[in-house]
């Protein structure tokens, strides 16, 4: 008898199905008894054969292929590894949609429905009016508009920065504000100029998983406080500092990723007298505070920061168009001339036509027409989105906060489900979405985190009524994969 007409899957047992298989098969092949680079059952073959759901066999197989026992090839399925225990990083093409790249934003979306994806659907990008935008520039600086700027970037955009932000309540010095190319760039310059290697940094929990890249570049000690729905708990923040010394905090105060949540006003006034009383600085990541439906918009809590603990953060890439690699920075004058040799060091200065057609966007008032417009779609997928859930994914999912903004919904599964399973079963219905593994620090893919974030920038209306519905049977396939019989039933409707 081969292996595979050996393999039993007991029900009964409180082992969970996919682990059963991961062992049988891993038994199989330390005894030899599958022979080198021959391939193993297809998917969907196998599930058939022993009938459970295919994400249980993708998730036996990735914990084979983690410990390198086999091996993918895109398009011909997977193998036995040559020597078993072969390093990962041997095996050609594996990062392919696998779990492990989520973590840096890679991701095969394919034919897939996508509430992975954090950024607008190109057929959103105002390209027409970026178009006159730029031919502007190209017709009044000619040649100029090729040169290197200075690093610290075009002045006149960076006036154009300082009075739309005055506009809408947050004053900042032109001399303090720093062009960068994108808001992930600015993490990093940050990194250079303010963590001594091997340092502690705190962030909040869940958080950003590119924040945590650049802390790494470090060998940061990265702690994490976790969030309530207006901010982290302010006598567990007091403990954590009084018993650590930070470097700095990185946090995300309007709508963040992945909750949604926003800080209360009271939390981030509080934040800046504990950088202050502690003596550490704050990194602050906006990407989205525009984007309020509800309620009064969220002020950044550089606004409220009067002895200039705050760095602030503003990137453009998830309200307008991510590949123009546009943010800014704002930092004390007396970090300048740090900031700005990092920056040189890094390179040299964002690109010089971007940087004027954005200028002119901002005089002209397009960007205001352009974040009017996309507040207004974006707060019906919002509603769309919200129904859609309430309706067809609570019980047995639930939403821990309810945001009034942003482009995200951060839900929580039953307890013995994790995310990542469900990222597994949700691709099985052709949808991508995020397991709550990737914003979790450190990051151990055999944790159960049982949470995954939903976001609505990429996708139509019609988009979201068809996801949802298929995560409502992703949720059912899960429960029929579990359960033995009727008896021991999961509480997955
Ligand atoms: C919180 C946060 N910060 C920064 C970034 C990176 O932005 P940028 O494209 O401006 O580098 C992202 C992108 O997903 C993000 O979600």
């Amino acid at each position: 008898m081969t292996l595979w007409q050996q393999l039993t899957l007991d029900r009964s047992k409180k082992e969970p199905l996919y682990q059963q298989l991961y062992r049988q098969i891993k038994e199989g092949i330390t005894a030899d008894e599958l022979e080198k680079n021959s391939r193993l059952l297809p998917i969907r073959e196998l599930a058939g054969k022993l009938e459970v759901n295919p994400a249980t066999v993708v998730r036996a197989y990735e914990l084979l292929e983690e410990e390198g026992l086999i091996y993918k090839r895109v398009g011909s399925g997977s193998f036995v590894a040559p020597e078993a225990g072969m390093p990962a990083e041997a095996v050609s093409e594996r990062e392919q949609d696998s779990l492990e790249m989520l973590g840096y934003g890679q991701l095969d979306l394919s034919g897939d429905i996508n509430f992975a994806s954090a950024t607008p659907a190109p057929s959103l990008f105002p390209v027409d009016d970026f178009k006159i935008a730029l031919n502007h520039v190209l017709e009044r600086d000619q040649g100029e508009a090729f040169t290197y700027q200075k690093s610290q970037g075009f002045y006149p955009l960076r006036r154009s920065i300082q009075s739309y932000f005055s506009r809408q309540g947050l004053e900042i010095p032109v001399e303090e504000i720093q062009i960068v190319s994108g808001a992930q760039q600015a993490i990093d310059l940050i990194v250079k100029i303010f963590l001594d290697y091997g340092r502690q940094v705190l962030v909040e929990k869940p958080t950003y998983p590119g924040a945590i890249s650049a802390f790494q570049s470090r060998a940061a000690a990265i702690d994490s406080i976790p969030l309530k729905e207006d901010g982290p708990d302010l006598q567990e923040l007091e403990n954590k500092l009084s018993r650590n010394r930070y470097q700095l905090f990185y946090t995300m105060t309007s709508f963040h990723n992945p909750t949604g949540i926003c800080w209360s006003r009271v939390k981030k006034q509080k934040l800046i007298q504990l950088a202050e009383e502690h003596n550490f600085l704050i990194i602050e990541d906006d990407c989205l505070s525009e984007l309020c439906y509800r309620g009064e918009p969220p002020l950044p809590l550089k606004t409220y920061d009067q002895p200039g603990r705050v760095l602030y953060i503003k990137s453009f890439s998830k309200i307008f168009m991510p590949g123009l690699r546009l943010a800014f920075l704002t930092l004390p004058e007396k970090y300048q001339s740090r900031l700005l040799a990092a920056k040189h060091a890094t390179d040299i200065s964002s690109a010089g036509l971007t940087q004027r057609a954005m200028d002119y966007y901002l005089r002209e008032g397009l960007w205001q027409q352009h974040i009017d417009r996309i507040g207004r779609l974006f707060q019906e997928r919002f509603a769309t989105m919200l129904a859609e859930i309430k309706d067809k994914l609570l019980p047995p999912l639930a939403i821990p906060f309810i945001p009034r903004g942003g482009i995200y919904f951060w839900l929580k599964l039953p307890a013995e489900i994790s995310g990542r399973d469900f990222y597994l079963a949700a691709r099985q219905q052709n949808v991508a979405l995020l397991p709550g593994e990737v914003f979790i620090h450190p990051r151990n893919p055999q944790a159960n985190i049982p949470y995954f974030r939903l976001s609505f920038a990429a996708v139509s209306e019609e988009e979201i009524k068809t996801g949802i519905t298929r995560l409502k049977k992703a949720c059912q396939d899960l429960n029929q994969q579990d359960s033995p019989s009727d008896e021991g039933y999961l509480p997955l409707v």
